[in-house]
């Protein structure tokens, strides 16, 4: 890996849709304002839409306008603007693939990007193998060596299940070598995700107790308050597994649980986070999903606010598709065998918040007369993702008078305490890795595989046996009383949801 971002042109497929406007545009213009791109950099974008050089860049300054957290000053935005392209064409026709090659060319010369390439697939995954092929045919891919390196950039769902997933991978590994494929998380870009691993590595005290012996259980929870935002016809297609578990979360996990790696080189983080997903106890059976998963699907609000799922544009007004699920699993392995892992995520909850909590063991024995061990609160050290990015960890104390009575508090760091300035967008990140050909935080194709490999079981039991009680939560509410009844079941209960008050 190099340190600084190589010269190269980003080639975006899908370069006037949803992700390009929303993500892409504002990460690459905050790249550009700091000044983190490198020099010889530029963007080619590509999509069916007859748009000039300058209509293009106009569309991706409204985009920037609209979704950065600052919007561009006109300086700011007349240098970033002339390295933007663009190229109409439809995917399927050749002829779009040389003129995108003319381009490509053209703006080497004009940028000094030695002929480094980035493709980006920001369409539908529909495509993906199309666009793959139509690379190849127009012999734009150097798969032989890296210079000048041809890479590829994808974005999820990386497939609908297992089958699919592989299918797709080998499509791609038919034109790319592995290392030159750059699947996309965002969580993995986000800085609190990649600080699970700097908190457990850069620290003495943790992981000492960071196993079955010291641990009771993990709690992983993403709930969002919005719902579907208008993307009934994806949301139909994918639910809340493939949406956001599958990878996602299943990523988090791994960070979480993950041995050691030998170095924080790519492939040696991949190796040990993939281990973990290897070792996910198999559900095995409809019984033992049953027993192991709730899922949910939100109805209006009770004031009437809020719609249901079955009423957003593009939903079928009989949708069995789930939106929320809680689920229980186990990893398999030495550090962690019987510790409970429960993810739940959802849509249209009360709140947002994205958090990883670790609950330490209850203490064996109490001390302080009338307080029995029940009443002492084990140690519960959170990680918080989003909103109020931080840690905190909750400790008994002694509260101030004559008798000892142990009182709960909590010690908490945040990141807008301690550090200025906007939090990096995730896909900042992730793109200058790209540049920099460093895929610590991408997903290799065993990890995904592996991901699919515990979800398509779930997936196909809840196919086979379809929920008769959806709706089964309120739009704003915590979500089913099934996944609270999970908790309870396992003598324990879900992190209350209200995110803290920034302090
Ligand atoms: C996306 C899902 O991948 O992640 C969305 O498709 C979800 O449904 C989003 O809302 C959550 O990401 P973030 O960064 O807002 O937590």
């Amino acid at each position: 890996m190099t340190e600084v971002p190589e010269s190269c042109v980003l080639l975006i497929f899908g370069a006037t849709g949803d992700l390009t406007r929303r993500k892409l545009a504002p990460a690459l213009f905050r790249l550009h304002a700091q000044g983190l791109l490198p020099k010889g950099f530029a963007v080619l974008g590509a999509s069916r839409r007859p748009l000039s050089n300058d209509q293009f860049r106009a569309l991706m300054r409204e985009s920037c306008a609209q979704f950065c957290p600052t919007p561009p000053s006109d300086e700011q935005w007349q240098g970033f603007a002339e390295r933007l392209y663009y190229e109409a064409g439809h995917f399927t026709d050749p002829t779009l693939f040389q003129r995108l090659n003319m381009s490509l060319r053209e703006i080497d010369h004009r940028h000094e990007t030695g002929g480094n390439r980035i493709f980006y697939l920001a369409t539908l995954p529909s495509s993906y193998p199309l666009l793959v092929r139509q690379l190849q045919g127009a012999e734009m891919i150097n798969k032989v060596d890296d210079h000048p390196f041809t890479r590829l950039l994808v974005e999820k769902p990386f497939g609908r299940d297992l089958n699919s997933a592989i299918a797709l991978n080998d499509e791609i590994a038919s034109v790319f070598r592995e290392n030159q494929v750059y699947r996309i998380d965002h969580y993995l870009g986000k800085e609190t995700v990649q600080n699970i691993l700097v908190f457990r590595f850069a620290n003495a005290l943790f992981e000492p107790l960071w196993n079955r012996i010291h641990v009771d259980h993990v709690q992983i929870t993403a709930s969002e308050t919005l719902g579907i935002e208008g993307r009934g016809d994806y949301y139909e297609e994918a639910g809340v597994l493939r949406d956001m578990v599958q990878n996602h979360l299943l990523q988090v996990l791994s960070l979480v649980a993950m041995e050691p790696p030998l170095s924080f080189d790519a492939d040696a983080v991949r190796d040990k986070r993939t281990e973990v997903l290897r070792a996910l106890r198999r559900l095995a059976n409809p019984a033992d999903v049953a027993a192991a998963t709730v899922r949910g699907q939100y109805g209006p609000s009770p004031d009437g606010t809020l719609p249901a799922y079955r009423a957003e544009p593009g939903v079928s007004p009989q949708s069995q598709v789930p939106t929320y699920v809680a689920l229980r699993l186990f990893i398999d392995n030495w550090r962690w065998q019987g510790v409970p892992f429960y993810i739940r995520t959802g849509k249209a909850l009360r709140h947002s918040s994205t958090e990883v909590v670790i609950q330490f063991r209850q203490i064996p024995f109490s001390l302080f007369g009338q307080d029995q061990v029940s009443h002492i609160e084990p140690n519960r050290l959170v990680l918080r993702i989003q909103p109020h990015e931080g840690i905190s960890l909750g400790l008994g104390i002694k509260a101030p008078g004559q008798e000892t009575h142990v009182d709960h508090v909590r010690m908490r760091f945040t990141y807008d305490h301690r550090y200025e300035g906007e939090m990096p967008l995730a896909y900042e990140r992730l793109l200058t890795d790209a540049m920099r050909g460093y895929a610590a935080l991408f997903a290799r194709r065993d990890s995904v595989e592996e991901a699919w490999r515990f979800i398509t079981p779930i997936l196909d039991a809840w196919a086979q046996d379809p929920a008769t009680d959806f709706p089964n939560y309120a739009a704003g509410s915590d979500g089913p009383a099934k996944a609270d009844a999970l908790m309870r079941a396992d003598g324990r209960s879900w992190h209350p949801l209200d995110p803290p008050a920034p302090s």
